[in-house]
């Protein structure tokens, strides 16, 4: 089987935001405490941050991670996790029914994104809370001085601003989960008011309104419209969601599960130019798909776990081979919108659904879908192209007409570098890539990395790791053609120079 592939340097379909390749923690789970901060851990540095995860951290070269959820932001009372650390409240954290201890805030999360290149974007708390404490964080973390919210991140160690320039204003409001749900017209009347005087205290800020928490919420594509109403000209993303699973066992489907995710964001696309047009408006919003991931084998186990505890194993996903697949034509598939998604999160980085695994105490390894992501975040930098591309399809349970390859192309042209990013659905079969680099000339592939394997259910664990890439690819470059197979099921990387 053969899949033909053009790509040509001027048919671009727009500059790549860096912002795409960011992540999300949230206090869920294992994710801050027994994750990213463990002050008894030998390899945990003076503010008790563990430099082990750090550094698979700054491997995958995150450049912004939202926090500190989720689902938990909206109960959250931000003030409980600044200060003196033994003066911090232990609360009973309802979303996730767990206790929180607040030895993490707002003060010790901009330190370790600091020490991780990374930048935070915030979301403030729009269920319990509103207006007021939004407003108060922005002092808090963005008023230079001479003001009670910002003298007081000063008494509290901080001279400098943090300078977050990101903000997401609430998380899920349209989820009958969230604490404070409301309704599109309730949303959008909140975010707008709390969205003006956070830019009253800092004109600099970005700021996302909430959209649907997945493509199948009964809302969808309703909420975007009515609340965007309220919030677009005040906001300037709106956010999406959204996780895969593959709870049938039912691989071709679940490996087509992006062609849903990229029909999400054209119709949150369309519903932004709908109101833009509504408003006869000149700007354009943009998208931040702050959660995106493959999210069902602990559903079980979560069930099972006390309530009260602190830093239970929730969301503890143990990905497979096949998930690393999925992930990787979920990358394409934003790579694809990169000229309105201009931030993407992949949800969540350590733990807690997550390419990045710990124990308590002890090591720290990479799930299967580590790699995509890394590969992405490391390759996938500067114009995303558009292919014109040519597949065989196949028909599926859940969708028609799916292309066996899903494939795009970045070209970073400051390191005069061309990288074609190719998952290879067929689950019997290699596919023959032809791709016509045609105005290339004299580009050479210097490397072809693919991840494969023969049991699509393989996992890595601390002691193991199976699932892990390899630079053997076979792509050659003849004649302005890259000729490549494309091992059955298999994600690869194609470099160019
Ligand atoms: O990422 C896990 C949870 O998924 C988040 O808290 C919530 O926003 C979403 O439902």
């Amino acid at each position: 089987t053969t899949a033909k592939m053009v790509v040509d340097k001027d048919h671009r379909i727009g500059e790549i935001d860096r912002r795409i390749y960011g992540s999300f923690i949230e206090h869920l789970g294992r994710a801050v405490y027994g994750g990213i901060y463990e002050p008894n851990h030998p390899h945990a540095n003076e503010s008790g941050f563990r430099t082990d995860v750090m550094e698979l951290v700054k491997q995958l070269n995150v450049p912004i991670v939202r926090y500190p959820g989720g689902n938990f932001v909206s109960g959250y009372n931000w003030e409980d996790g600044v200060g003196p650390r033994e003066q911090r409240s232990r609360r009973l954290e309802l979303a996730w029914r767990t206790i929180e201890t607040n030895q993490v805030g707002t003060n010790e999360f901009v330190d370790w994104a600091r020490a991780v290149n990374s930048e935070v974007m915030m979301a403030v708390n729009l269920g319990t809370r509103g207006i007021d404490d939004a407003r108060n964080l922005v002092e808090y973390c963005n008023h230079p001085q001479g003001s009670y919210w910002s003298d007081l991140r000063i008494a509290h160690g901080y001279q400098q601003p943090h300078r977050i320039k990101t903000w997401c204003l609430g998380n899920e409001m349209d989820g009958p989960w969230q604490i404070g749900h409301q309704t599109a017209e309730e949303y959008g009347r909140l975010a707008v008011e709390a969205a003006k005087v956070m830019k009253w205290v800092d004109p600099t800020i970005e700021l996302v309104s909430c959209g649907s928490s997945n493509s199948s919420m009964p809302t969808f594509p309703q909420w975007e419209a009515t609340s965007l109403e309220h919030t677009y000209d005040a906001v300037d993303y709106i956010s999406l969601h959204q996780y895969y699973g593959n709870r049938s066992d039912d691989t071709p489907s679940y490996l087509a599960k992006s062609l849903d995710m990229d029909q999400f964001i054209r119709t949150v696309i369309a519903t932004c130019d709908f109101v833009k047009a509504k408003k006869r408006s000149k700007k354009t919003l943009y998208l931040s798909f702050d959660e995106w991931n493959v999210w069902y084998h602990s559903n079980e186990a979560d069930q099972q776990l006390e309530p009260w505890s602190v830093a239970p194993p929730q969301l503890e996903d143990v990905y497979n081979f096949e998930d690393a697949l999925l992930v990787g034509s979920m990358l394409i598939t934003l790579l694809k919108h990169a000229d309105r998604v201009k931030i993407a999160c992949m949800a969540q980085l350590v733990n807690v659904i997550a390419p990045i695994m710990t124990e308590n105490g002890g090591r720290a390894w990479k799930q299967t879908i580590f790699y995509p992501y890394l590969h992405a975040s490391l390759y996938g930098r500067g114009v995303s192209l558009q292919p014109i591309i040519a597949s065989p399809k196949y028909d599926c349970a859940e969708f028609t007409d799916v292309p066996y390859l899903e494939a795009t192309a970045v070209y970073n042209e400051a390191q005069e570098e061309l990288t074609v990013f190719a998952v290879n659905r067929h689950l019997e079969e290699p596919l023959l890539l032809e791709c016509d680099v045609r105005n290339f000339e004299n580009y050479r592939v210097v490397e072809h990395l693919v991840l494969e394997h023969d049991d699509l259910k393989a996992v890595n664990t601390a002691d193991e790791e199976r699932v892990k890439p390899h630079a053997d690819g076979t792509a050659e470059l003849t004649e302005g053609i890259v000729h490549a197979s494309l091992p059955q099921a298999s994600w690869n990387v194609i470099r160019l120079r």
